[in-house]
């Protein structure tokens, strides 16, 4: 993890484990009135972020893909297979994902990792759709939750086998040490991505660049300022994992940072 700024634990949680979340996921997104959804890019995320995406840190929403509608805005395929995400409290207002979000064995891998009070402020259920799942593109997750001293580390859970074809993970290897490109902020309101450093991506050596392609159950963990991205999923299978987002609580976490939690809803830690 220090090396590499990401480690791979493979079966890190069980069929079962998977199998109920998998469930839950699609239970919220049948119960899921779509009339006020936004579609979720990476790509324009500043023009995008409407108060729909905002609003959305302390809830349960479900987030469209970029190509789920056709040119006059009806869903190319059914609802189920239309949905980016799942965001961005679900490990604290559903029970179903709050079991799969803590443990003792979560809170070990996270002091592992160098957080030694871990507040997890973001869950994430990512579908990668078959056909139509969006790419996204190299960025850093410290963009996001930005403290002082960088600590954002990110819990990544394949709930399907990923691999090149479905649109696995790809990693710029040693790449944490390099320093901060973007970042996500809100000022006044507005959201927008503002530019810190010029270096580019993926300007990496081409062999610390490499696919995640690892089997369902497995726990991929990294630094938040680690690069990494996904293609696009072409493919007929589609690429499910959830993600948490943990800060360091000693850290000082922006009041910039578009995701804010009050004293009458924290981020809670690993341990219950
Ligand atoms: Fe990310």
């Amino acid at each position: 993890m220090r090396e590499d700024g990401f480690a791979v634990i493979p079966r890190f949680k069980a069929e079962a484990e998977i199998a109920s979340l998998r469930r839950r996921a699609e239970a919220i997104v049948q119960h899921f009135d779509d009339s006020d959804a936004s579609v979720f890019s990476t790509r324009d995320q500043a023009a995008r972020s409407d108060e729909y995406f905002l609003a959305s840190g302390d809830k349960v929403r479900c987030f469209f893909e970029e190509e789920a509608f056709d040119a006059i805005g009806r869903l190319r395929q059914p609802k189920a297979l239309s949905i980016n995400k799942i965001g961005h409290a679900m490990h604290d207002l559903d029970p179903e994902f709050e079991r799969f979000s803590h443990g003792d064995d979560l809170h070990a891998v996270a002091c592992e990792a160098g957080l030694t009070d871990p507040k997890v402020y973001q869950s994430m259920y990512i579908f990668k759709q078959p056909g139509i799942g969006g790419e996204v593109d190299w960025h850093q997750d410290g963009a996001f939750f930005f403290t002082d001293p960088p600590t954002v580390t990110t819990f990544w859970f394949a709930l399907e086998d990923a691999g090149q074809t479905n649109g696995c993970l790809w990693v710029h290897r040693g790449g944490h040490r390099t320093p901060l490109r973007r970042r996500f902020v809100v000022r006044g309101g507005a959201a927008r991505m503002l530019t810190l450093s010029g270096m580019p991506w993926p300007a990496f050596d081409e062999r610390d660049v490499l696919p995640l392609e690892v089997e369902r159950g497995t726990l991929v963990v990294f630094q938040g300022l680690l690069p990494h991205c996904s293609a696009p999923n072409r493919s007929p299978i589609s690429r499910h994992a959830y993600t948490l987002h943990a800060v360091d609580g000693r850290a000082r976490y922006s009041s910039e940072n578009w995701l804010q939690r009050t004293a009458a809803f924290p981020a809670r830690g690993f341990l219950l």
